[in-house]
């Protein structure tokens, strides 16, 4: 639960503002956003890292309002498509504190990077490296770069989101020698600067050992090839149940990060580690069979039970407490048997039709996930703080998803 959150007789307020006024002014399912709780995990990181940089891993939730967020506190931003620097240019964000991600970006958005004057950009290809040298060339730019590096590390998590072994689709394999050869390309290109070393060996880790074997691969490659920046990605996992695993903290993992890599200048990428926390979803029950608690969400604004199983946990927020409990699915609303939210959670036995669940951990990959599947529209974003809410992602409405037919 996010910092703010507290619990009268059973009702939930979050941000000194009870769930169930959020529910009846704007609606459900809805995510809301405990701003101060965000705003905190940031600093936590700065605070962690005071001679170093953190960039926000902006695919784990995006949108203007947070960009000015980041901006205020003095973050970088990590981005990773032409619609992640879009949002960071309509934020406001300082072209010069983003960095430019992925596999595979186009040559137009390599343009508008470049254009636009973006800090850095993470090279993932060879393809990439020359695509980018012509175009800063064609563009009077010199511009500045990280390599990215897989440095084969296994980080213990579910394999649709482990990205620094051998086989991963990201980066220049260190075994291999492609990432030195990189290094050799980029100092050959007039239009690039090497920037930095990157390396990002995955998500939701709970467990420091792949962390501090990437720094240290990491590290020695960086002073064998006379780099003076690391920046070592995100991944750090957060609790989504009561009996999860509760997972290391931005110091302690820095400390470990640390050890390995002293004298080197080091940043981070956390996104889940920031956002997930901060945000609760909220959903109205319709009905009640057996042991299906049916909410009028599911898994087109939360994809992550049916894509990696992932756990969840739910408590009714609209007050009532001292009910026997008893265990039941959360499901959602859509047409198939794997749309489960929670499974197998104790709700309150007297839970009916009307009620209020909330389900915590919710601001990570949910929102920045969503889909229309069902031509359900998505929820919005609500930003609550010091007893007052605003919205800063409006509820998607069935107009928004007729424009775009023809
Ligand atoms: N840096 C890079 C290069 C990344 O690819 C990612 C996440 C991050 C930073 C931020 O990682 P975080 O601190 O949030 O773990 N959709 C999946 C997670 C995918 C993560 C993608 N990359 C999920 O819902 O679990």
């Amino acid at each position: 639960w996010p910092a703010t959150a507290s619990w009268t007789g059973g009702a939930l307020s979050l941000g000194g503002v009870a769930a169930a006024d959020l529910a009846a002014e704007y609606g459900t399912p809805v995510y809301v956003l405990d701003e101060a709780d965000f705003r905190a995990r940031a600093r936590t990181w700065q605070e962690a890292l005071p001679d170093g940089d953190v960039h926000y891993g902006g695919k784990a939730f995006l949108c203007p309002e947070v960009v000015r967020w980041l901006d205020g506190l003095g973050l970088s931003l990590d981005v990773c498509t032409g619609g992640e620097l879009a949002v960071a240019q309509a934020g406001g964000m300082p072209p010069e504190r983003v960095v430019f991600h992925g596999n595979n970006k186009s040559r137009d958005e390599l343009r508008r990077a470049v254009t636009w004057g973006v800090g850095c950009v993470v090279l993932d290809s060879f393809t990439e490296l020359d695509r980018l040298a012509a175009l800063a060339r064609e563009h009077g730019v010199r511009q500045r770069v990280m390599i990215r590096v897989t440095p084969g590390v296994d980080a213990l998590t579910h394999r649709s989101i482990a990205t620094g072994g051998e086989d991963s689709k990201f980066g220049f394999s260190l075994a291999a020698g492609h990432a030195a050869r990189a290094v050799r390309r980029v100092r050959e290109e007039d239009s690039l600067e090497l920037h930095g070393l990157h390396s990002h060996i995955g998500s939701q880790i709970l467990r420091l050992d792949g962390f501090a074997q990437a720094a240290e691969r990491m590290c020695a490659f960086a002073r064998a090839s006379d780099v003076e920046r690391l920046d070592l990605g995100g991944g750090l996992g957060i609790r989504y149940t009561p009996d999860g695993q509760p997972p290391p903290t931005p110091d302690e993992l820095v400390t470990v990060l640390r050890k390995h890599t002293a004298g080197l200048r080091l940043s981070v990428e956390p996104g889940r580690s920031i956002a997930g926390p901060s945000t609760v979803a909220l959903y109205r029950v319709g009905t009640v069979k057996g042991g299906y608690v049916s909410v009028d969400g599911g898994m087109s604004d939360n994809p992550r039970p049916a894509m990696y199983g992932a756990p969840y946990t739910a408590a009714r927020a609209s007050g009532g407490e001292g009910a026997a409990r008893r265990r039941v699915h959360v499901v959602g609303k859509h047409c198939e048997s794997g749309d489960v939210l929670v499974r197998d959670v104790a709700l309150p036995e007297d839970v009916a039709p009307g009620d209020l669940l909330a389900v915590p951990a919710s601001g990570a990959y949910q929102r920045s996930m969503a889909s229309n599947y069902n031509h359900v529209p998505r929820p919005p974003v609500v930003a609550v703080r010091d007893g007052a809410a605003r919205v800063i992602v409006r509820r998607e409405t069935e107009e928004d998803l007729l424009r775009l037919y023809v």
